[in-house]
């Protein structure tokens, strides 16, 4: 088949012209504040790991020790817990009682988060997992001293040429379920969830995502010894917080692994259904009942690991609800009260939301952030059999491999139309694609902006060989491309969340205005997922993830370093990605950047693949704007100024195992009161400790 590019070379040398579309400098984006403000502090200001003179817990808890139903406190704890400074707590040492209602519109694939299960989002699997560094509240720590927090490693040290990283593990830390925790999890999760590529962890996690040739060792019980390939990289610290190194319990996981047991990868991923309860956790509460579409709640963790400073086991709070729902009901609920915590991240819904917060007498309170929510369209650049390979899906794929069709694309989108049709007003500003515009590597420099021009957009379909040759208003392929049909595309989008579906119809209605056939495909959850995964699509329209906010997270989604870690661009049966030219660069900055030392060079090299990504529209950006939190007034400690997304979600953000709320404002909402989680495997509901 002669390609596309070639077409083009041809109809040039014909003589075929017209303006095609020029580059032009970002407008400025209209003025926003950000209402929260940050008090930014030190790492060790927020937290330390210290052995405490005594250790306090809630009083139904202490009933249930003396009935003989749990081991002592102190033997529960690890040997230097993790311990939040007063200091740093915005209403201080906190009281127990209460929980805090979650509504989402996700629903739960299963508890195996280390195969690649989802437990539905809006912080479910945040609250359940804990990773050796954490980076969600680093919004507060000062530029001098940004480095990933402690978590489960509770330190590190450099061998002296940066080859080597040893870290420190909480020492006897469990498992919810009471099973000490240990570099055997870890060393498991690394080996047979990581390294093993016929699993895909949640997030994306591979070998790649922690450095070219990185190796990684269990030293002793409580001591694993990265090696590198590059000295001191430091920026793989990022790596080791959510979603990308968050360890299961390998007593319970790895017996159902292939390499132990007769199931397939499909059967490991899948021996953890939803209506397996108590799953054991690091993290501070723990599932322990589900009912289908109705509802999730986790428990306080007995075994939990972190304290404040005059001892008090956390979390504050004693139970967590997660309301089967829709995204657009949280909002909703959030407002009235009857939830208590929302990212309002629908532009649809801003205006309405204000109305009613403004209110003195409203049960949320609302703070809008910086503009890190956004959108992108995204392009399936695979052209070695991943995804749908029928003749007019590899004959598009071959049109998004090329840049002249891709700058046909970009200039077509009215990006202003786009954001206003979400929400009129200051909220939402251009985004060409690359870094997010106001985030700390953005350079607007080094950002390449082609703006809206249908005429240049036509003459950019031209230019790439597709003519609508018989007179039904839609480009055809050259004749010896896919049989000339039309040219028709599938851009897929997420049905849970009306934005994804009001900027999904605005691609489709721009197409339509330059002679392209743009094909709605709106899924919900877990199919919006696999098509997502398999690549069932030719272009995406995606909510993009913290890489496009902080670089430093996530870092291994900004070009397929690895074979699965871009989403749309995967490897094909063969195991590899078929790279274009520039994305080769791309690929090249980034394993750079993970191996980089310097901050200057972390900042050259973003500036270099910001022109790179955005010159070749690598993504073809939508719009961008403000996010704002709403969380029910009766909760105190909420971390001031937290955003709703950065280097993770809020839920992660405004650490909530702090979270507590004050004893004349408590609610009589826990469901599962004076319980405990119980057997690991019980069915929903079943087996709690009390
Ligand atoms: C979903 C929601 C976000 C956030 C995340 C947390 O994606 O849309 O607001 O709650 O889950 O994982
Ligand atoms: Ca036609």
């Amino acid at each position: 088949m002669k390609t596309v590019t070639g077409l083009m070379a041809a109809m040039l040398a014909l003589g075929v012209s017209a303006t095609t579309v020029k580059a032009d400098a970002v407008p400025d984006a209209p003025k926003f504040d950000a209402q929260g403000k940050v008090t930014m502090v030190g790492v060790g200001d927020i937290l330390e790991y210290k052995a405490l003179p005594s250790y306090n817990e809630p009083d139904f808890v202490k009933a249930l020790e003396k009935d003989g139903k749990l081991p002592a406190l102190k033997d529960r704890l690890p040997k230097e817990p993790m311990v939040y400074k007063t200091g740093n707590m915005k209403d201080g040492i906190g009281v127990y009682g209460d929980v805090m209602r979650h509504v989402i519109g996700g629903r739960p694939d299963g508890w195996n988060y280390s195969a690649g299960q989802s437990q539905g989002w809006g912080g479910i699997d945040i609250g359940l997992s804990e990773c050796l560094t954490r980076t969600g509240p680093l919004f507060q720590v000062k530029a001098e001293e940004l480095q990933p927090l402690p978590n489960l490693a509770k330190s590190w040290d450099w061998s002296k040429d940066g080859m080597e990283l040893t870290m420190h593990l909480i020492e006897g830390a469990k498992w919810s379920d009471g099973v000490p925790f240990s570099a055997d999890d870890v060393m498991f999760y690394w080996e047979k969830n990581v390294l093993d590529t016929n699993v895909h962890p949640l997030n994306g996690a591979n070998p790649g995502t922690f450095g070219e040739g990185t190796t990684l060792e269990k030293v002793d019980a409580n001591t694993i010894k990265w090696s590198f390939k590059t000295a001191f990289p430091t920026q793989v610290l990022y790596a080791m917080a959510y979603g990308t190194f968050c360890p299961g319990p390998a007593h319970i996981l790895a017996p159902q692994h292939p390499a132990n047991s007769k199931n397939t990868y499909d059967e490991y991923k899948n021996a953890f259904p939803p209506t397996y309860s108590n799953m054991p956790t690091m993290g501070a509460w723990v599932e322990v009942d589900y009912k289908p579409d109705n509802i999730i709640v986790l428990r306080r963790n007995p075994y939990y690991w972190k304290v404040d400073e005059k001892g008090n086991q956390l979390p504050y709070l004693n139970e967590m609800q997660y309301r089967l729902s829709t995204w657009a009901d949280r909002d909703v609920q959030t407002i009235a009260g009857s939830g208590d915590f929302s990212n309002l991240e629908q532009p649809e819904n801003f205006v309405e939301s204000l109305k009613k917060s403004a209110d003195p007498a409203a049960p949320a309170r609302l703070e809008f952030g910086q503009r890190t929510i956004g959108y992108a369209l995204e392009f399936n650049y695979s052209a070695n059999g991943w995804g749908d390979t029928d003749a007019n899906s590899v004959a598009v794929h071959n049109l998004n491999r090329d840049l002249n069709f891709r700058k046909a694309v970009t200039s077509m989108l009215d990006r202003q139309r786009l954001g206003e049709s979400l929400v009129k007003g200051p909220f939402t500003a251009i985004y060409p694609g690359g870094l997010f515009p106001g985030t700390s590597f953005y350079d607007k420099a080094s950002t390449v902006y082609y703006p809206f021009n249908v005429d240049a957009a036509k003459a950019d379909l031209a230019a790439t060989g597709l003519k609508d040759t018989d007179g039904d208003g839609i480009v055809n392929f050259p004749k010896d491309v896919n049989g000339g049909k039309n040219v028709e595309i599938t851009v897929l989008g997420n049905a849970d969340y009306q934005s994804d579906k009001s900027l999904v119809d605005g691609v489709v209605a721009m197409g339509e205005k330059v002679g392209l056939r743009v094909i709605p495909k709106l899924l919900s959850g877990k199919d919006h997922d696999a098509a997502r995964d398999a690549g069932k699509y030719d272009w995406e329209v995606l909510r993009q993830s913290s890489e496009m906010v902080t670089a430093v997270q996530q870092t291994d989604h900004l070009a397929p370093i690895g074979p699965n870690t871009t989403d749309f661009h995967k490897a094909g049966a063969d195991g590899k990605v078929d790279l274009m030219d520039f994305e080769q660069k791309l690929v090249d900055i980034v394993n750079k950047f993970i191996g980089a030392k310097d901050s200057k060079d972390r900042v050259a090299l973003m500036k270099e693949f910001q022109k790179i990504s955005t010159e070749n529209v690598y993504k073809a950006g939508l719009t961008v704007y403000p996010g704002a939190l709403m969380i029910n007034k009766r909760f105190a400690n909420v971390a001031p100024g937290a955003p709703i997304f950065m280097y993770n979600w809020a839920e992660d953000n405004i650490i909530r195992e702090r979270v507590f709320v004050p004893k004349d404002k408590q609610s009589k909402n826990e469901l599962f009161p004076d319980t405990l989680p119980g057997k690991p495997g019980s069915a929903p509901g079943e087996g709690l400790v009390k």
